[in-house]
């Protein structure tokens, strides 16, 4: 939902801005632009120059070849259009009457358009559709009122501000100086050496790679970065606040393609690696954990999980009498998963809710719920407010999150990081896998404490669990497989997807991973729900994707594909391996290797992901940036 890198330094700016924007792509890419300021001597101003184009950030590129890109403080933005459209216009970074001041934001400003109409009232013009050409203009109001700095007129302007910002100013009469500021949405500030240089992005992968010191603003911080300075931090009130430098170390491998030709798949084909990184130090006694141990070993190796976060708020987990999820997107997908799995091993009536309806709802949450937000990047708005809503009932806020340092982890009483590394693709795949693979852990730490769960099960579906990661990579090897499927595809324009029980949310996910990249129609349902409604659309131009693994309700679901096959539905079947009964009923089948119930998502999501991917491929189609989408949602 936008991206903003910001640099002020020795170095050169663009450079930094532009190999910054590109890894903040996934958030936006719909148009993208760069302001640079030169110091020049005494006595003349420095020089600003600005770049806008519309597209990507490589069109910018296109557009600043040639030009004036020198510069060693600078600010630039990729865009996901929420006020205006995609346009060279309405790009960012916008700049005030005056000419002097220039500014990008990621947010949405509510009260932009009373704003906008009293700053018009004053003499000033708006170029723009955007919410946030207000924001310089109404700083440099402010400026010229009270004829203040740049970091206290940002900050008065911005009390009078209503919504979500993330803004980094630069004002060209002061090339020694940045300010930025945040509510609600992502901003972090890397700290070079001795403050020559300070780095400001959305997230911290455009600055790993400079340094691993990072502070990550507050709510209504301002922070002002200055060469051969401290950074300097306020509330909006002007108090000044403690700069907590923290250390993020990122694995900068995660931020490359590694040699595949899109991240998602890339992040699918890291699944096998990143799952066990997830186990890594909560499943105790693993196999990876004592690689000394000889492999025949493992199946009497005793595995126990352990989560700090289970550990530490123990008596509160014991007491909920009920748990709600909160996410949206695929998060939810999980959450539907994660629902299952605490009934089932915790015995704890669990609801799951879309963040975003859950906010604005009468639902009534009492001090002794549990309100778990899931969470692949940990800045999705509707997410935070959700939690903020949970807080101030006085329930416990467990987060579930793999962004490190994250807002929703920042915001969380306690949680579990999924540690899958950074997931770029605008698609989410190794995210869902890690986040169900915690919620497997969590129900049987939570189920072992509170007596819910036979020892017995315990330990079969943890040895299972560990297995997983093995399981995922013979999954994966029927890529190619999956390719040619994929190529009779390409030309649906509907896709039905059915599970049930545990293989019900995969289902949804499946059917939204095509949405999302494939931009073909495709609806998930419980398989026996299609005869009221669905089936009515079967015909033989309908695929029909079918996840009947050797589980609970196999026989049941075998009806609802005959149901299918005498309406002449073409059918794809997701089936335990060795499953002949099924490969002489359908079209197509996909064999995963057999695990038990509750962690077969984990298998049968893998087909999914790679059939919309190569789908996507197929029809020529921009697959790590599909149209409409972004990959972290921070307005509602
Ligand atoms: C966006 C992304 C999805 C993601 C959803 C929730 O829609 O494109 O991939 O599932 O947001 O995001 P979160 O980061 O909270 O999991």
């Amino acid at each position: 939902m936008c991206g903003i890198v910001g640099y002020i330094g020795e170095r050169k700016a663009y450079p930094i801005l532009i190999e910054g924007l590109h890894k903040l792509e996934y958030r936006g890419y719909d148009s993208a632009g760069c302001a640079l300021i030169s110091e020049t001597t005494q006595n003349e101003s420095a020089i600003l120059n600005i770049y806008k184009a519309k597209g990507k950030v490589a069109d910018l590129e296109a557009v600043s070849s040639g030009k004036d890109i020198s510069g060693t403080l600078g600010i630039a933005h990729t865009r996901w259009a929420t006020h205006g459209v995609p346009s060279e216009t309405n790009a960012h970074p916008h700049i005030s009457e005056s000419g002097n001041l220039t500014l990008v934001h990621n947010g949405i400003i509510e009260n932009y358009a009373t704003l906008r109409d009293q700053l018009t009232k004053r003499g000033y013009t708006f170029h723009s559709e955007t919410d946030t050409e207000v924001l310089v203009q109404l700083i440099e109001y402010t400026m010229s009122l009270r004829n203040d700095d740049l970091i206290t007129s940002v900050r008065i302007a911005l009390k009078m501000v209503i919504g979500a910002y993330a803004i980094c100013v630069i004002d060209k009469r002061h090339p020694e100086q940045l300010v930025c500021a945040r509510k609600s949405s992502p901003m972090v500030v890397g700290m070079g050496e001795e403050n020559k240089e300070f780095f400001v992005a959305s997230d911290a992968s455009p600055i790993a790679e400079y340094t691993k010191n990072m502070c990550y603003l507050d709510d209504e911080q301002v922070a002002l970065l200055q060469r051969g300075h401290d950074m300097q931090l306020y509330n909006l009130d002007g108090e000044e606040a403690d700069v907590l430098v923290k250390e993020v170390n990122l694995d900068l491998n995660m931020l490359t393609k590694g040699g595949f030709p899109h991240f998602m798949l890339k992040e699918i084909f890291d699944q096998p690696n990143v799952l066990n990184d997830c186990m890594r130090g909560r499943v105790v006694n693993a196999p990876y954990s004592r690689p000394w141990a000889p492999q025949e070993d493992m199946g009497t190796n005793p595995l126990s999980v352990v989560l700090s976060a289970v550990t530490n708020h123990r008596r509160e987990l014991l007491r909920a009498k009920r748990i709600v999820i909160v996410s949206c997107g695929t998060s939810w997908h999980a959450g539907l998963i994660g629902k299952q799995l605490l009934e089932h091993f915790c015995k704890i009536p669990t609801e799951v809710a879309y963040a975003s309806e859950f906010r604005y709802s009468d639902s009534v949450i009492e001090h002794d719920d549990v309100v778990m937000a899931i969470s692949q990047s940990g800045e999705t708005a509707d997410t935070l407010a959700a939690m903020e809503k949970a807080k101030k009932a006085g329930a416990l806020v467990f987060g579930i999150v793999n962004g490190v340092g994250s807002s929703i982890s920042r915001v969380s009483d306690t949680g579990v990081y999924i540690h899958v590394g950074p997931e770029i693709g605008v698609a989410s795949t190794k995210a869902f896998t890690g986040q169900v693979t915690v919620l497997v852990m969590l129900a049987l730490a939570l189920g072992m404490a509170k007596g819910t769960v036979e020892q017995n099960e315990y330990d079969e579906v943890l040895h299972e669990l560990v297995l997983i990661p093995e399981k995922i990579e013979k999954v994966l090897k029927q890529n190619e497989k999956i390719e040619r499927i994929a190529q009779t595809y390409k030309y649906a324009h509907n896709f039905l997807y059915l599970g049930r029980g545990w293989n019900y949310p995969v289902a949804l996910e499946g059917a939204l991973k095509l949405k999302e990249i494939s931009y073909i129609h495709a609806e998930g349902y419980p398989a026996a729900e299609m005869k009221h409604g669905p089936i009515a659309l079967i015909d033989a131009e309908m695929p029909v994707v079918f996840i009947a693994t050797h589980h609970q309700l196999y026989q049941k679901i075998i009806s609802n594909m005959q149901e299918v096959i005498s309406r002449n539905g073409h059918i794809l079947a997701i089936v335990t391996e060795g499953d002949e009964q099924i490969k002489k009923m359908v079209d197509e089948v996909i064999e995963i290797p057999h695990t038990i119930a509750c962690l077969a998502p984990l298998l049968t999501v893998i087909p999914m992901q790679l059939l919309s991917y190569h789908v996507a491929v197929a029809k020529g189609l921009n697959v790590d940036q599909p149209r409409n989408l972004a990959k972290s949602v921070t307005v509602e």
